[in-house]
């Protein structure tokens, strides 16, 4: 029997860049092709209204208004779980919920083994295809869409990979975060404070240097998923998303700013960012649903080099009001990295956790547990609101018994409702990691701090075995009257 080479070891297929992707998304029926659209404001509602759908398919914009036809933009690209699967390199054939336990499993492997795969370095790549220098750059001659209607410009970096490296310990970041088109050679470079990207910016700034830095544009969508969740601390984007797909990414060492670049992406962007220029930057609607990070001065780069393939696609992936481009991406890679954490720091007898994209997969966390000993219950919610996956922009979190499935809404406000108490069960941190996006915070602020509300909502350790035993069939009597009267139920 032939093997299919793209299969890999675990059962999903491998390819190589973001074009391979786009056909084996558009072989299993899941790509929508769009011709014609404006990038003022249709591709943007429409990648939104799209986001909103049943599992929604990904578009591919053509002959873009004002465009050249073959400059292309894509969005919708991790909408669902065959998608998100394939760009994960597993099985297209999962649940939501199968996919939320196959990752669960796959992310203390690929974390053991991220080491293992740096990525390889090589001399070409589709991205070398065509090359603008200097007074050639024009930012403008691709199709950066107007996404929202109260934007403060054209967001040129959605689905975007941001690399920088750090210049103490020579670690490269993947990150990504928006990027606002301000001129032809210009953009602006918003990372909230905390960010790996804006560490690496402030080292060299406090050094009094321009921070150098690369953008991908258009990429293997696995980077837009490595590079828009919490990898753990000291571990390389390309190394993870290497061990993902069990083969090294391939780079390019840059001759402009010596960043490694993905070799197979669709456009990179290469610059410097000064340390005492900023312009005025968004706003830009924002993953909570609200344009709340308003119009404020935000670092720049000068951009000194593009390269592009021929034809190039945009990966874009705006945020707005949830459900959106990228919330299924990252509530689901985001419940999982969280599970993997609070295991990793000792919190025993996790059952659950979900991070649900009404929440942004941020602002409502709910941690399921098996209740072993008196103050359990708080353990897992504190390390849950702080630990390096938990602690950015969050504001409520919940913890469940084992009988409570967190992926229930129904379930968590049930046990919210009976089995906690507000006065002695819900406890704050206060002053906790926040940033300019928290629509709770009046603007300007001296420092975007917010609170944490943790709350037990497990029954009371102390009385557990007591406590009012659940009004509800037991399993063994529900399942002796569905047999039983199996015409009335069905
Ligand atoms: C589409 C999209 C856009 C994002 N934009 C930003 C942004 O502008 N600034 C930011 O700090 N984080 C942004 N994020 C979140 C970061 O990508 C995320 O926090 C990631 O973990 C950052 O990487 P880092 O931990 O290496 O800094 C965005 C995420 C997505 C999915």
């Amino acid at each position: 029997m032939v093997e299919d080479a793209t299969k890999t070891k675990r059962g999903g297929r491998d390819y190589q860049d973001l074009r391979e992707w786009l056909a084996l998304v558009a072989e299993i029926g899941m790509l929508r092709a769009v011709r014609g659209a404006d990038w003022n404001l249709e591709i943007g509602t429409l990648a939104e209204l799209n986001a909103k759908r049943e599992r929604a398919p990904s578009l591919l914009f053509d002959e873009i208004k004002d465009y050249p036809p073959g400059y292309r933009v894509t969005t919708g690209a991790l909408l669902n779980a065959a998608t998100l699967g394939l760009a994960l390199r597993l099985p297209t054939e999962y649940s939501d919920r199968e996919l939320v336990e196959a990752l669960r499993e796959k992310i203390p492997e690929w974390e053991a083994k991220a080491e293992e795969y740096p990525p390889q370095f090589v001399e070409r790549g589709t991205v070398t295809e065509n090359m603008d220098v200097g007074k050639a750059v024009d930012l403008l001659k691709f199709p950066a869409p107007f996404w929202h209607e109260l934007d403060g410009g054209r967001y040129i970096g959605t689905g975007c990979a941001v690399i920088t490296r750090d210049p103490d310990t020579g670690l490269v970041n993947l990150g990504t975060y928006r990027i606002m088109l301000h001129d032809k050679t210009c953009v602006g470079f918003y990372a909230s404070p905390g960010k790996h990207g804006n560490i690496h910016r402030a080292k060299y700034h406090a050094r009094g240097e321009p921070c150098p830095v690369a953008i991908s544009l258009g990429h293997d969508p696995l980077l837009l998923a490595v590079g828009a969740v919490e990898i753990p601390l000291g571990v390389c984007e390309y190394n993870y998303a290497g061990a993902i797909r069990g083969k090294p990414m391939r780079v390019i060492k840059s001759d402009v700013t010596g960043l490694p670049i993905p070799a197979d992406a669709e456009v990179v962007i290469e610059g410097w960012c000064p340390p005492s220029e900023e312009r005025l930057e968004g706003p830009f609607g924002e993953w909570t649903g609200y344009y709340a990070g308003g119009r404020e001065p935000a670092p720049i780069i000068n951009v000194a080099a593009v390269r592009y393939r021929d034809s190039p696609i945009i990966l874009g992936c705006p945020p707005n009001r949830p459900p959106n481009d990228h919330s299924y991406l990252t509530c689901v890679f985001r419940s999982a990295l969280l599970h993997e954490a609070l295991v990793k720091a000792g919190v025993p007898d996790v059952r659950g956790v979900w991070r649900c994209e009404a929440g942004g997969s941020r602002l409502w966390v709910v941690v399921s547990i098996k209740q072993r000993y008196a103050g359990h219950a708080r353990q897992a919610g504190f390390v849950a609101a702080q630990c390096q996956q938990g602690a950015y922009l969050g504001r409520y979190i919940i913890v469940v018994d084992e009988d409570i499935d967190p992926f229930n809404m129904n379930d968590v406000i049930w046990a919210l409702s009976t089995r906690s108490d507000p006065e002695k069960d819900i406890d704050f941190v206060r002053r906790a990691w926040s940033s300019r996006l928290d629509p709770m915070i009046p603007k300007p602020a001296a420092g975007y701090f917010n609170s944490r509300a943790v709350i037990d909502a497990c029954r009371p350790f102390e009385w557990m075995r007591d406590f009012p035993k659940v009004s509800e069939a037991s399993p063994e009597v529900a399942q002796r009257v569905r047999e039983k009267w199996r015409e009335v139920l069905s």
